[in-house]
């Protein structure tokens, strides 16, 4: 790639662009088809490391990451998950709701590995460097981590699945997290059968993905490209989908 005729400094190599584009676009949640191959505990704690060096309000790091692996304790966040869920239900009606109950929210008892991942809001002390304007930058900081970990999993080749159908009060119960932890996310976490090339959601007839110039202003709120032609495909970069298959 070059800009101006000159490659910029710290630009990636075409194949290692690719392999990043390709990790971002092939990113997929996913809720079934685990193997239940176990991860390695060298890969899991690459996967975590790669977590661990997300952006940090005031390099804060407030996540922390319980690792969850027993029969035992999934079927107990299995259960808040169908609690939670038919609670969820019962706000659609018709043939929304019909859609709703057929879809599958999760993958708790299938995925090898679950990963809690929680942010501790007084890590850092009071006065947290870039956080006095804006409190919830730690939230936003730990969601950045958990970015990663789904990025660096789907390198892996593992898929992981972002369960938020839990009453984290009573999940915080299961788990032992002290009071003043924020949960974040529970991520479902293993070796698949495959990788949806759309979202499960989109393929189920949910939601479409909104055109990206929908999306973008220029300069001022509601200044958006007239001619909106440019097509999303021929934005991606080549990407060698049969490379690790
Ligand atoms: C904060 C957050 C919470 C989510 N909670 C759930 C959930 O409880 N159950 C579920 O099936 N998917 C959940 N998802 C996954 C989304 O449904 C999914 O990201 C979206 O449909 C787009 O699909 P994709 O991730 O495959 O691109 C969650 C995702 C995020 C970012």
């Amino acid at each position: 790639m070059t800009v101006n005729g000159t490659t910029p400094t710290g630009a990636f190599s075409g194949d290692e662009r690719n392999a990043v584009y390709r990790a971002i676009f092939e990113r997929r949640d996913v809720r079934k088809d685990f193997l239940s191959d176990s991860i390695s505990e060298e890969t899991l704690r690459r996967i975590l490391l790669a977590a661990h060096h997300a952006g940090s309000v005031g390099y804060m790091q407030p996540w922390d990451f319980l690792v969850i692996q027993q029969a035992e304790t999934k079927q107990a966040v299995k259960n808040l998950f169908v609690q939670a869920n038919d609670a969820a239900a019962l706000q659609y009606q018709g043939k929304k709701a019909d859609l709703y109950r057929g879809l599958k929210l999760e993958g708790i008892q299938e995925a090898p590995v679950n990963i809690c991942v929680t942010c501790s809001r007084e890590r850092g002390g009071s006065s947290v460097l870039g956080r006095a304007t804006v409190p919830e930058t730690d939230l936003y900081s730990t969601c950045c981590a958990i970015q990663n970990l789904w990025l660096a999993a789907r390198a892996e080749g593992i898929g992981v699945g972002w369960v938020s159908i839990l009453d984290y009060v009573a999940l915080k119960e299961v788990l032992g997290i002290p009071q003043p932890v924020w949960i974040i996310a529970y991520l479902c976490l293993g070796y698949v059968k495959t990788f949806g090339d759309q979202p499960d959601l989109e393929k189920a007839g949910w939601r479409k993905r909104l055109p990206l110039e929908q999306l973008v202003h220029y300069e001022r709120w509601g200044n958006r490209l007239e001619d909106s032609s440019a097509n999303e495909e021929s934005l991606m970069p080549e990407i060698d989908r049969n490379a690790s298959r």
